[in-house]
């Protein structure tokens, strides 16, 4: 699995709680990712590879190095992010799904942080990072809202994306 979204999203906390609970770091201990962190553990059986990278712009020519090796793609969206960010979220996303290697990757998109007051909910965030588009048309796409930082809603959105892959 190949997580992305930009930096400060929730990427690094939504790994350490799919995590098995004895692997977990306290949250408040995640921080900034430097590049990439790649984990590896099982989750409803099945073993996974987890690249989590960075979302800082410094790092976003990293993330095509490894669009031929995944088999899913999760993108986090801060759903309680101003306007301006969604609209990254929203550019970067276009870009990443027009990518020759992820023709028809699944793609699972996190709208996180539901448990701030001011994040949207799912279907806004859908509209918002136009997953209606032309892009999502040729594959598997399903989007949940999360908190990384409890754990709500993850569940949903992970059994959708296992059972793509
Ligand atoms: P980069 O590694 O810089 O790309 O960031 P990231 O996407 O990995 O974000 P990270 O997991 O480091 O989280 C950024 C901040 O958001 C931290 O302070 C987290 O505690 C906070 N955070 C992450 N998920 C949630 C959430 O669901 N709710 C709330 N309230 N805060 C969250
Ligand atoms: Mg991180």
């Amino acid at each position: 699995l190949l997580v992305m979204g930009l930096a400060n999203g929730g990427k690094t906390t939504l790994v350490n709680n799919l995590k098995p609970e004895k692997d977990r770091d306290p949250p408040e201990f995640v921080a900034p990712t430097v590049g990439f962190n790649v984990e590896r553990f099982t989750l409803n059986k099945c073993k996974l590879t987890v690249v989590d990278m960075s979302g800082q712009g410094k790092y976003h020519e990293l993330w095509e190095c490894y669009y031929k090796d995944i088999q899913a793609i999760i993108f986090v969206v801060d759903a309680a992010s101003s306007a301006e960010q969604l609209e990254e979220s929203k550019s970067m996303l276009a870009t990443m799904l027009s990518h020759k290697d992820l023709k028809g990757t699944p793609l699972l998109v996190f709208a996180n942080k539901s448990d701030l007051p001011e994040a949207k909910g799912a279907a806004a965030i859908a509209s918002e990072v136009n997953l209606t588009g032309a892009v999502c048309d040729s594959r598997a796409w399903h989007i949940g809202a999360c908190s990384a930082l409890t754990g709500d809603g993850i569940d949903g959105g992970i059994k959708w994306l296992l059972g793509k892959i």
